[in-house]
């Protein structure tokens, strides 16, 4: 399934939204304009936007107060991506060079607060304080799971357990969040934000697993950047895991994972350990973990109300583990 032919319905709503995404992110300074603009015009799937008008339409639609929120969530969601970009000393974004290349790391680090300072300018603009709540918890879950990702570096014995629950503060809560604020502005019943934040939860879970198998998988035209950064950087994600209990692999894998370690993290390849998770029974088993989470997603579904944008909400989460960039 194309995501094109998904975002058919939203057509004029995503463009409104885009030209407040860029509306919002003009500076009178000339490098920052630049640099803040950057990272909007490579692309990007807007999927946090998306849930926000599907998930608003479960409520009383107004596209002026569903925006005041969307807005906010890609800007919050770009601005970690250029940080995420310095952190992860990552030189290509969305097929793009990423700010932190095209200038530097202090240019980014700033790109990044100014582009968070204008999410929080474009939320100010609505009254309910539960909205506000509700998104800076997600930014603070957010950083604690960047942050316990620098903390498990190489850390080749941690958990599945371990990794679930970083990624849901790293990735998940805010796609979660997208879902239920969408539904909070357009006034729908709890119970219908509620069943929407699960929906979205487990999306996200699949969605950064995903993302993780692209990195070990995929190729650098179609994800935008190249394969096998998250272990160059000691990120040790669900495939990795999985292939360190298979008997055979485990010692060799730890071996190429001491020689990335040793290494000076620009200067080396992790190739060859990325050659033996991808033989691995790894990347079955996380895509079938992706599989059950969307399962789950769907099953969330099934509380909310029959209307046209319960189907692409489903067709969507369906997208998200087969997608291939
Ligand atoms: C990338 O998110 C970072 C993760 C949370 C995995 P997306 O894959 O949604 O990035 P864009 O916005 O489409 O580039
Ligand atoms: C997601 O993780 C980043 C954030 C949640 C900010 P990644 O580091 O895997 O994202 P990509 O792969 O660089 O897009
Ligand atoms: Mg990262
Ligand atoms: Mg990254
Ligand atoms: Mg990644």
């Amino acid at each position: 399934m194309n995501l094109l032919k998904l975002y058919a319905s939203l057509k004029s709503e995503l463009q409104s939204i885009e030209d407040s995404l860029a509306d919002s992110v003009s500076s009178e300074l000339e490098l920052l304009d630049e640099s803040a603009k950057h990272l909007l015009k490579a692309g990007g799937k807007r999927l946090r936007p998306v849930f926000v008008l599907l998930a608003g339409k479960f409520g009383d639609y107004s596209l002026d107060r569903l925006k005041k929120v969307a807005v906010p969530l890609e800007l919050i969601h770009m601005a970690s991506l250029v940080h995420d970009d310095v952190i992860d000393d990552a030189n290509t974004r969305r097929g793009q060079p990423t700010v932190k290349a095209k200038w530097d790391n202090r240019i980014a680090m700033f790109t990044g607060d100014y582009i968070h300072g204008k999410a929080l300018v474009v939320a100010g603009q609505l009254e309910d304080a539960r909205i506000h709540r509700i998104l800076s918890g997600a930014i603070v879950q957010m950083c604690i799971g960047e942050m316990e990702q620098i903390r498990d570096f190489f850390n080749t014995e941690q958990s599945t357990r371990n990794y679930l629950l970083r990624i849901r503060r790293k990735t998940a809560l805010l796609i979660a969040i997208s879902c239920q604020l969408g539904a909070i502005a357009a006034g729908a019943p709890d119970r219908v934000s509620n069943a929407l934040y699960r929906f979205g939860y487990q999306v996200g879970m699949a969605f950064q697993i995903t993302d993780d198998l692209l990195d070990l998988c995929g190729t650098e035209k179609a994800i935008g950047k190249p394969p096998g950064s998250d272990l160059r950087q000691g990120n040790i994600t669900l495939p990795v895991l999985f292939a360190l209990q298979e008997e055979k692999l485990r010692e060799p894998l730890l071996q190429e994972i001491a020689i990335i370690r040793a290494a000076d993290a620009g200067e080396v390849s992790s190739a060859a350990a990325v050659k033996l998770v991808r033989s691995s029974a790894g990347i079955r088993e996380s895509e079938k973990l992706a599989d059950r989470y969307i399962a789950k997603a769907l099953g969330e579904l099934d509380h909310l109300p029959n209307i046209p944008a319960k189907r692409n909400l489903a067709e969507i989460a369906k997208f998200v583990a087969q997608r291939s960039y």
